[in-house]
């Protein structure tokens, strides 16, 4: 089958990266999400970083609206009926993610390929909850979506390699660089990534520094380009907190015990950038002991 038209479940910051990127790719995007308000805001996040990428003069204003014009925001599921491919972006929240892969497979044309964006819950567990496990699998783009160049394929047990192929010549198509993993929770990136953030956290929560010294000597003295509690404000402290989860339960090792301090965060509603607070504040509000960002 020909795809044409991606169908984005989510527009939230991984689903609206992932349906410009698509739109950019010259596919016809349908974008979908629960409600009006964070439909909306996904588009006109989109239609800004358009508008960043003229002023940059990397694209022209035609070909901007060209891009913007590909895409049909939805608040209706069943409109995934015109989609010719999947990716699913909503919450990192096993439970909805099994009821919304269990409502495509009724609403998609057979054949129709169902890919997730899930930074950690196994691929297999995801198949299981439709009738076409062998044309499920993990599609994990990274954030911020346009700017990052990786795109995690992660087969499940039932995976079939034409599938793979098929997903690995799309990512392709929208700029991206394919890299195969296994099925086993956080896959690779998450596998590495969020036990550095972890361990980060129990830095802060330790008192060996504050959080602006822990991010200095990850970016001063290991080069890399964010420290890792502004990263995990970049990434949500709710999904870090889920992906943690994901991994301590997923392998039962207390090496992914993750921070009680990560947790009072989420507890407090403190989730990161898209909040306003998490490890740091974000224009309104000060946090205690750690630092303002813009
Ligand atoms: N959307 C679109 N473009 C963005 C953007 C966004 N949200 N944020 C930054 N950019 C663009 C900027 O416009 C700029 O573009 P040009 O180079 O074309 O001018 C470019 O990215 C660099 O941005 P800045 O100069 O403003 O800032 P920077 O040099 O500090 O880079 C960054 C910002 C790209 C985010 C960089 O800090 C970075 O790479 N950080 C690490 C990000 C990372 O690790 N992501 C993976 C997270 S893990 C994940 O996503 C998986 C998971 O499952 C949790």
């Amino acid at each position: 089958m020909e795809i044409k038209t991606i169908g984005v479940i989510g527009a939230g910051q991984m689903g609206g990266g992932i349906a410009q990127v698509a739109a950019a790719g010259g596919f016809q995007v349908i974008i979908n999400d629960v409600a009006k308000v964070l439909l909306d805001k996904g588009l006109t996040t989109i239609g800004k970083n358009l508008d960043r990428l003229v002023q940059k003069e990397r694209i022209t204003e035609s070909a901007k609206k060209e891009a913007l014009a590909r895409i049909k925001g939805t608040l209706l599921l069943k409109e995934m009926a015109g989609a010719d491919f999947i990716v699913e972006a909503v919450t990192e929240d096993e439970r909805i993610k099994l009821a919304v892969f269990k409502e495509l497979d009724e609403i998609c044309r057979p054949g129709v390929l169902l890919a997730s964006n899930t930074s950690s819950i196994p691929i297999t567990r995801i198949a299981s909850a439709t009738k076409r496990p062998e044309i499920v699998i993990g599609m994990h783009f990274m954030n911020p979506v346009p700017v990052m160049r990786l795109v995690e394929i992660i087969k499940g047990l039932a995976t079939s390699e034409g599938t793979f192929q098929v997903t690995k010549d799309l990512a392709i198509k929208m700029g991206k660089t394919p890299v195969e993993a296994n099925d086993y929770p956080g896959f690779i990136s998450n596998r590495i990534l969020m036990p550095m953030i972890n361990e980060a956290i129990f830095a802060l929560y330790q008192g060996v520094g504050p959080a602006e010294a822990i991010d200095q000597v990850m970016k001063l003295g290991m080069n890399h380009p964010m420290g890792p509690l502004e990263l995990a404000d970049l990434i949500g402290l709710d999904t870090c907190l889920a992906i943690m989860n994901t991994l301590y339960e997923g392998f039962g090792d207390p090496k992914y015990f993750p921070c009680p301090l990560l947790k009072k965060y989420v507890d407090a509603g403190y989730a990161g950038k898209k909040t306003g607070r998490g490890f740091y504040s974000y224009g309104q509000r000060a946090t205690f002991g750690s630092g303002e960002k813009q």
